[in-house]
C-alpha cells in the first residue's frame, strides 16, 4: 500500500537542540532541567541502548532498549511504580487523580474511570469534537487572507473548548474566556522542574522563578468545584438513563463510575482531582501535537499538498463520521510523525520498589528508571533517518514495521494513557477540519525552537500565515 506513495523528495530536519557530546556537569543540568530539559540528553542517549549513572537525582536509569522498555513497563510492572519527583511537581495542581494516584488506589480509579474511554464513548464525543472544529474556524473566518497568527495558543484555546464541550456540555455559568485564562496561568505554574523540588527542599520554600498567580489558581478550582456541585444537584433532579455510554457527558461519567470489583464510587476529592487531570492531561498535549503538525506540514509541501488532496477527496462538506477518519490515512501519518519527532510527554520515569535486572544491567531498588520518547524516537539504533520528517514511515504497510517499545508518545502498560482513543480522534477531526478550509505557512524570519515545560511546545509561539484553500 506505502508503495502507491511518491518517495520523499526534500529530506527536512525539524529543528531540535544539538545533543551535548559529553555528560554534563551538575550546575550546568540543573540549569538546563529548569530552562530546557530535553538540552541536556547528551549525544551517547541517542545511541546506547542503556545508560546508568549516578547524580543529583540518585541512581538514573536511561533506558532505550525495546525490550527493557517492555520489563518495566508490562512484564514486571509490580516492581515500578512513579517516582517522588515528579509526583512532587504532579501533585500540587492535579491532585490525587489517575495521572498521580498509586498503587491500590490508581488501580481502583483506573477501573471505575475505563468506562469513559472505550471506543464506543470515544465516539460519542465526535460531535462535540466537530462542534469546538467548527466554532473555531467560524472564529477565523473574519481574518484576512495572509494574516499573522500565533496557532500555538488558537490551538490551547481550541483543545480547551473540546474538554469544556465533552466535561461539562451543560455551560461553565462563567465567562469561558476567564474560565480559559484560569485553566492556563494554573496549568502553566504547575508542572515545571524547579532546583528546590529536585534537590528535595520542603513545600513551604517558595519555588522563586515559577510563574503563580494565587488567583488564577483558586478561581479555577473554585469554579471546577462548583460545576461539579451544579452537575450533581441537577442530575439528582433529573437521573440519567442507565445506557447512557454512548451519549453522555464526562462528568455525569464520572459522578456515576464505579469500581466494578467493589461496586464504590469516586470521592469528592477524586472527582475534582480527575476533572483537572483531563484537563491537565488532555489540553496542552493535545494542543502541541496539533501545532507541531501544522508547523511540520508548512514545512514539507510536497507532502501537505498529498494531505489536501486525501481531505478533499476523502470529506465532504458536512461534520466529519468515524467511518471517514479511518481513510484518512496520510493526516494520519502526519499526526504520528508530529508525535514522534515532538512527543508533547517527553519523559517518563519509575523508581525501581525492589532489585532487578534488565539489559545485562543490576537495578537497585530505588533507582528511577527513565523512558524519554524525546530520545527514544529519536534513537539512530532504533529509526531510520530518525531527525527527517518522513510520515511515510507511519503509512499502513510500514507503521506495522515499528517496535511497539521503541515509539511511546501515550506510554505503554497499564498505565498507557487513558484518553489515547479521545486524544486521536480529537487531532484527526481538528487538523482534518482545519486543512479542508485553510493552509498555514510558518511566518518568515520565525526560528522554531521546541522547549520542555511540562509538555514540549515551541518556545515564543508558532506565528503562522493563514491562507484560504
Ligand atoms: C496527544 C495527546 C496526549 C498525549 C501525548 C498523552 C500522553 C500521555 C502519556 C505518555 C501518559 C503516560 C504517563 C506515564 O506513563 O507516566 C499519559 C497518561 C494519562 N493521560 Fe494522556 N496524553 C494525551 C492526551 C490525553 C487526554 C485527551 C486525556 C484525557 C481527556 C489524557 C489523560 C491521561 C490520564 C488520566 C493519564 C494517566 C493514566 C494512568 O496513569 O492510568 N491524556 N498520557
Amino acid at each position: 500500500m506505502s508503495a502507491a506513495f511518491p518517495a520523499l523528495r526534500t529530506p527536512f530536519q525539524p529543528p531540535a537542540p544539538v545533543p551535548p557530546e559529553g555528560p554534563i556537569g551538575p550546575l550546568a543540568f540543573l540549569y538546563g532541567l529548569w530552562t530546557n530539559p530535553i538540552g541536556t540528553w547528551s549525544a551517547r542517549n541517542f545511541e546506547l541502548p542503556v545508560i546508568e549513572s549516578d547524580g543529583l537525582l540518585g541512581r538514573l536509569v536511561v533506558v532505550n532498549d525495546p525490550v527493557a522498555i517492555r520489563h518495566v513497563f508490562v512484564d514486571n510492572v509490580a516492581n515500578y511504580r512513579k517516582d517522588a519527583l515528579q509526583l512532587r511537581i504532579l501533585r500540587p495542581g492535579l491532585g490525587n487523580g489517575l495521572l498521580t494516584a498509586d498503587g491500590e488506589d490508581w488501580r481502583a480509579q483506573r477501573r471505575a474511570l475505563a468506562p469513559l474511554f472505550t471506543p464506543r464513548a470515544t465516539a460519542g464525543f465526535l460531535a462535540a469534537m466537530s462542534g469546538a472544529a467548527q466554532w473555531l474556524l467560524e472564529r477565523w473566518e473574519p481574518l484576512r487572507e495572509g494574516r499573522r497568527i500565533d496557532i500555538a495558543p488558537e490551538m490551547s484555546r481550541v483543545t480547551l473548548d473540546v474538554l469544556e464541550r465533552t466535561i461539562f456540555p451543560q455551560g461553565l455559568g462563567r465567562d469561558p474566556q476567564e474560565f480559559a485564562r484560569a485553566a492556563t496561568q494554573y496549568f502553566d505554574s504547575i508542572g515545571r522542574f524547579h532546583p528546590f523540588d529536585i534537590v528535595g527542599a520542603p513545600a513551604w520554600l517558595p519555588r522563586i522563578g515559577r510563574k503563580t498567580s494565587a488567583g488564577a489558581m483558586s478561581f479555577f478550582g473554585g469554579a471546577v468545584e462548583e460545576i461539579v456541585a451544579a452537575r450533581r444537584r441537577w442530575l439528582q433532579d433529573n437521573p440519567q438513563p442507565a445506557d447512557a455510554g454512548g451519549s453522555a457527558d464526562l462528568l455525569t461519567l464520572l459522578l456515576d463510575a464505579r469500581d466494578p470489583q467493589t461496586g464504590l464510587g469516586l470521592g469528592e476529592d477524586e472527582i475534582r482531582a480527575n476533572i483537572l487531570t483531563f484537563i491537565g492531561a488532555g489540553h496542552e498535549t493535545t494542543a502541541n501535537a496539533l501545532t507541531w503538525s501544522l508547523y511540520l506540514l508548512s514545512q514539507d509541501p510536497d507532502w501537505r499538498a498529498e494531505v489536501e488532496r486525501e481531505i478533499d477527496t476523502v470529506l465532504g462538506d458536512g461534520p466529519i463520521g468515524a467511518a471517514e477518519l479511518e481513510t484518512l490515512v496520510m493526516t494520519r501519518a502526519t499526526i504520528d510523525e508530529a508525535l514522534r519527532l515532538y512527543p508533547p510527554a517527553p519523559a517518563l520515569s519509575r523508581e525501581a520498589i525492589g532489585a532487578d535486572e534488565f539489559a545485562g544491567c543490576k537495578i537497585r531498588a530505588g533507582s528511577t528508571i527513565i523512558v524519554s520518547p524525546w530520545v527514544l524516537h529519536r534513537h539512530r539504533r532504533l529509526w531510520e533517518a530518525p531527525a527527517v520528517f518522513d510520515p511515510r514511515r507511519f503509512l499502513p504497510g510500514r507503521r506495522e514495521t515499528i517496535d511497539r517499545f521503541a515509539y511511546m508518545p501515550f506510554g505503554a502498560g497499564p498505565r498507557i494513557c487513558i484518553g489515547m482513543g479521545f486524544a486521536v480522534q480529537e487531532a484527526m477531526v481538528l487538523l482534518a477540519s482545519i486543512l479542508r478550509r485553510y493552509r498555514f505557512d510558518l511566518a518568515p524570519g520565525h526560528a522554531v525552537t521546541p522547549v520542555q515545560r511540562v509538555t514540549l511546545r515551541p518556545q515564543g509561539g508558532m506565528p503562522m500565515i493563514l491562507r484560504r484553500r
